[in-house]
């Protein structure tokens, strides 16, 4: 079976087909020819992740899934949320972005936080949803300079670093992401 990864990001297509082995070929957006930008325009992330994944369903006629994250920021009411990538602005600045959770939650606190991920599956038109969650806490400054946006203030419960003072491996094993993959897998590996 053929099944799109709705992303460019060679590196975690490349992970992905490793543990898939060769019954399952994945291909990127590239591969397929789409090179436009997927809308996202849903109020949040099981609307995105679906209408990325009904968009190249859609307009392209594959099987594929698509990803979508937020950080969910208990004291905020979920904020950040499905604005996570442009919570400062349009530019989509990661340290505008932890600068504006820090500043928002200066007097308060209730830290408590989550990364959330929502994978849409659409095979032969059909979806199904995986969720990956990993509760942690915002701190009051930045640390470590690994990962990519807002990692260096997050810090998992359990953990005495924050996901940016973590290498890569480290993180997929309790992430979010990880934990979204990791449900996807067991399912595609019962087909
Ligand atoms: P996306 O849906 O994977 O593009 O994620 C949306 C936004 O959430 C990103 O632009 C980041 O700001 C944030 N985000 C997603 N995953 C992570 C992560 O693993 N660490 C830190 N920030 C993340």
């Amino acid at each position: 079976m053929e099944l799109v990864f709705a992303t460019n990001n060679k590196h975690k297509l490349e992970e992905l087909q490793a543990i898939l082995g060769d019954k399952i070929i994945l291909k990127s957006l590239k591969d397929i020819g789409c090179n436009e930008e997927i809308p996202e325009e849903q109020p949040n992330l099981e609307g995105n992740a679906n209408q990325k994944s009904t968009y190249i369903f859609e307009k392209y006629g594959y099987s594929c899934f698509a990803d979508d994250t937020g950080l969910e920021i208990e004291a905020l009411n979920g904020e950040p949320g499905v604005y996570s990538a442009r919570y400062a602005g349009e530019e989509k600045s990661s340290e505008a972005n932890m600068g504006k959770v820090l500043n928002k939650l200066a007097k308060i606190n209730n830290r408590k936080a989550r990364f959330r991920t929502v994978i849409s599956l659409i095979i032969d038109g059909d979806e199904k949803q995986f969720e990956g969650i990993v509760e942690g806490e915002i701190i009051e400054k930045r640390r470590g300079g690994s990962g990519f946006g807002y990692d260096p203030i997050f810090q998992p419960n359990g953990f005495e670093e924050t996901f940016a003072e973590m290498n890569l491996e480290d993180k997929n094993k309790i992430s979010h992401r990880g934990r979204a993959v990791q449900k996807l897998i067991h399912y595609l590996q019962t087909l």
